[in-house]
């Protein structure tokens, strides 16, 4: 029976990203090959073992395995406030202005649903995280693109959509924007935050950034935040969201924690939804995240420099295989890599396709990232430098034959 049903919500949505290749790769490992898969952007490092330790020791107090209240631990709140203030002196109170999310993905995707209806309009990365797009459009809201990677500037980029929207009639409700990028590895300066900060607050839309490579920048030891961008942090509390994920930072992507900051009135749509949907995450992992947030620069600081030097090799190393036209990002964990000339005919889900049937390498397809990102694929760092080599040097065989 259930064919007959339209489902709008599922049906909006294309395959995700990271399964569109799925089937490919499963029958190269059902042939006994070994596969170096740097698909999906999974840290390969273990959380640190001090974080794990906080987990046990508050695993061990019965108390903590009750249910809490949905907008998170008041000592994560606290954490967060913490954090900002010594990274970015803004202030954030724990009771209004802070919610603990499952997951940044989680959380970015029921703000949406939260202060979404049919026929709004979002602005939203080309390529992108998937949810930044795929958040919006399960809310209703009609999604508008504007590109990043490009070497246009971000805010010039979004200033164009937003004329664009306007010069049909529409208004944006809603801006989504993510520097350090997923996929591109594009990253803003803080002066160019605050001119995109300004731009979203000039259309009168809400802002949504999502921090998760807040720690990734390479240029930087911290990425800016629209809450430090030359803008004063409290104008921007009144438009404006930011989501900071525990997954990249501190290796904790499984445990499904993140946070978000910013405008009272977003963050309690957000927390009252939240009440009939679930009852937060796992106290214990509340407690680990909070002593992570105050205590856990200094891995944060390892994970970045094995990242950039992950970059440096890949990208050395496909340079070296006679992959042209590449760049190190400059920050994330990934290489937005074009496909070369000769295979771009194939589109990207077609290129990735070949390359792990001939090559035993896999990466994501650009166009699971949006429709601009076809011409490319983006490869995770996720395998340490002698792997990498190993990839670099089946790829140079491909290209080869
Ligand atoms: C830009 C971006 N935001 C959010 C996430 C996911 O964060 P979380 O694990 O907290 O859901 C990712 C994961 O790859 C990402 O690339």
């Amino acid at each position: 029976m259930s064919q007959v049903w339209p489902f709008p919500r599922a049906d909006v949505l294309p395959p995700y990203a990271f399964v569109v290749t799925d089937a490919a790769k499963a029958k190269v490992v059902a042939r006994g090959a070994d596969l170096i898969d740097l698909g999906l952007g999974n840290p390969d490092r273990p959380t640190p073992k001090e974080i794990v330790a906080q987990l046990h020791e508050q695993a061990d107090i019965g108390k903590n395995h009750r249910y809490f209240p949905g907008r998170g631990l008041p000592a994560l709140r606290d954490a967060t406030a913490r954090w900002y203030q010594r990274r970015y002196q803004a202030a954030f109170d724990p009771e209004r202005e802070i919610v603990i999310t499952m997951g940044a993905k989680e959380g970015m995707s029921h703000l949406c649903l939260a202060i979404l209806k049919e026929g709004d309009m979002t602005l939203a990365p080309d390529p992108c995280y998937p949810i930044h797009a795929g958040g919006p459009a399960i809310a209703g809201s009609d999604v508008e693109f504007y590109r990043t990677g490009t070497g246009l500037s971000p805010s010039q980029a979004i200033k164009g959509a937003i004329d664009r929207v306007l010069s049909r009639g529409r208004r944006p409700k809603l801006v989504i924007a993510n520097y350090p990028q997923n996929p591109t590895g594009e990253v803003v300066t803080r002066e160019e935050l605050g001119r995109l900060v300004s731009a979203v607050e000039a259309s009168g839309a809400m802002l949504l950034n999502d921090l998760a490579y807040a720690d990734l920048d390479f240029q930087h030891r911290y990425a800016p935040s629209i809450f430090d961008c030359g803008v004063p942090f409290e104008r921007v509390k009144a438009f404006a969201v930011e989501a900071f994920s525990m997954s990249k930072s501190y290796n904790m992507a499984g445990w499904r924690i993140a946070t978000m900051v910013g405008n009272e009135r977003m963050i309690g749509a957000l927390a009252h939804l939240k009440t009939y949907l679930d009852y937060g995450t796992f106290a214990p992992l509340q407690y680990a995240a909070a002593w992570a947030l105050d205590h856990g620069d200094q891995f944060a600081e390892g994970f970045r420099e094995l990242y950039r030097g992950r970059a440096q090799a890949l990208v050395s190393g496909l340079t070296r295989a006679g992959w042209p036209g590449l760049d190190e990002p400059r920050g994330t964990m990934f290489v937005w890599a074009p496909i070369p000339e000769r295979f771009r005919g194939l589109g990207s889900i077609g290129f990735t396709t070949k390359l792990i049937e001939d090559a035993q390498v896999a990466a994501s397809p650009g166009v699971g990232f949006g429709p601009g990102g076809d011409g490319h694929v983006r490869f995770a760092l996720i395998e340490d430098p002698p792997r990498l080599a190993e990839a670099c040097e089946r790829i140079r065989k491909f290209l080869a034959s």
